[in-house]
């Protein structure tokens, strides 16, 4: 572990040293850093908090809302709507934009969020997270329009996420690589453990939810048979599989020890491009594997150049170790 260094330390050093994060992001990252604290202790509160269990309502996705869905949106508004670094916010939970309210100064980045990730975890004690993506406001016009949302994972200036699991750790990048700091809860502050995080090329680890094996366009059953084959089939080696139920979790793993995530196209719902959200969940779980040295498209293309033109649009998603992903691409690009 490195020399005791905080995340406020770590994003000093990265202000002053690279100019890589002026003033007013290192404030939104600490500040998004913050209300991740609060909602880690909000998760681990469990049962003895009134946390778990359904709110009673739908989201504009059409599921039903966890408390700990609405409670982990509302932390991270009010913790960023007052700061002066925001002019408006995007969220998993809220149908449309949030723009910071006139009372508050208006700032020049935009922040959308999957405030809570792998909710179908908060009542089995299972690890969950917050995922984060920062974009800076288009200039030219007054105000603040959703379509100012609408541009490709390429145009993010930080993105993250905090994983509340056995440890609450927050992994961070603002294009200078991965960072990872775990949450010292004594000091009640993030602590640097990881920088330069590099996925590994190859893996014999698979995620995805076998269950929808059936409904899986062709490249993506070729390329998981064989896996399965194990070193008797055409890869020769044998193959290990594990699924969260939580993207924060599995793309955890994969930036700690490699592997290869999908999430990818099926025929229950055709029209969807998939069941992740490219702007809040694809998007900035992409960069952070790019910029550990993995890879990620949408089965045929990169999904940061994806150009959006929904805040909650979907996207197929094959992530991780590059030569993994770089196989999955070919069996669909071959397949056209
Ligand atoms: P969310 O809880 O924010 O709606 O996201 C859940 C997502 C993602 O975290 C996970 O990889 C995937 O849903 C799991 O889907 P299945 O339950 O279909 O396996
Ligand atoms: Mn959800
Ligand atoms: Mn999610
Ligand atoms: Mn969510």
């Amino acid at each position: 572990m490195k020399k005791n260094i905080s995340l406020t330390r770590y994003l000093v050093e990265q202000q002053r040293v690279d100019g890589l994060i002026p003033g007013q992001l290192r404030l939104l990252l600490e500040v998004v850093a913050r209300a991740c604290k609060r909602i880690s202790f909000a998760v681990n509160k469990g049962e003895l908090g009134d946390v778990m269990g359904t709110a009673g309502s739908e989201n504009v996705q059409g599921e039903v809302q966890k408390k700990l869905d609405i409670i982990a949106n509302e932390t991270l508004i009010e913790a960023n709507e007052w700061g002066g670094h925001l002019a408006a916010m995007a969220s998993e939970e809220m149908e449309g934009i949030y723009v910071v309210p006139n009372r508050y100064p208006q700032g020049e980045y935009l922040l959308m969020f999957d405030p809570l990730d792998g909710s179908s975890n908060i009542d089995i004690n299972m690890s969950i997270g917050t995922i984060f993506s920062v974009l800076k406001k288009p200039e030219g016009h007054p105000g603040v329009h959703e379509s100012d949302f609408f541009q490709p994972g390429t145009q993010q200036v930080a993105a993250g996420y905090c994983i509340y699991g056995p440890q609450t750790t927050l992994v961070l990048t603002v294009g200078d690589g991965v960072s990872m700091f775990t949450l010292d809860r004594e000091q009640g502050s993030f602590v640097l453990i990881e920088e330069n995080v590099k996925i590994p090329e190859d893996t014999k680890e698979f995620a995805i939810n076998m269950s929808n094996m059936r409904h899986w366009d062709e490249p993506v059953k070729r390329y998981v048979d064989e896996c399965l084959a194990g070193e008797e089939g055409p890869r020769g080696k044998n193959f290990n599989m594990r699924w969260v139920a939580a993207m924060v979790a599995d793309v955890h793993r994969i930036l700690c020890r490699g592997g290869v995530f999908m999430y990818p196209w099926d025929k229950r719902e055709p029209q969807k491009a998939g069941k992740l959200r490219l702007m809040y969940e694809a998007n900035p779980m992409s960069w952070l594997v790019e910029q550990a040295g993995g890879m990620a498209t949408n089965g045929r293309q990169r999904i940061m150049d994806i150009q959006p033109t929904q805040l909650h649009e979907r996207v197929s998603v094959v992530l991780g170790s590059k030569n993994e992903v770089e196989r999955v691409t070919r069996y669909h690009l071959e397949a056209d």
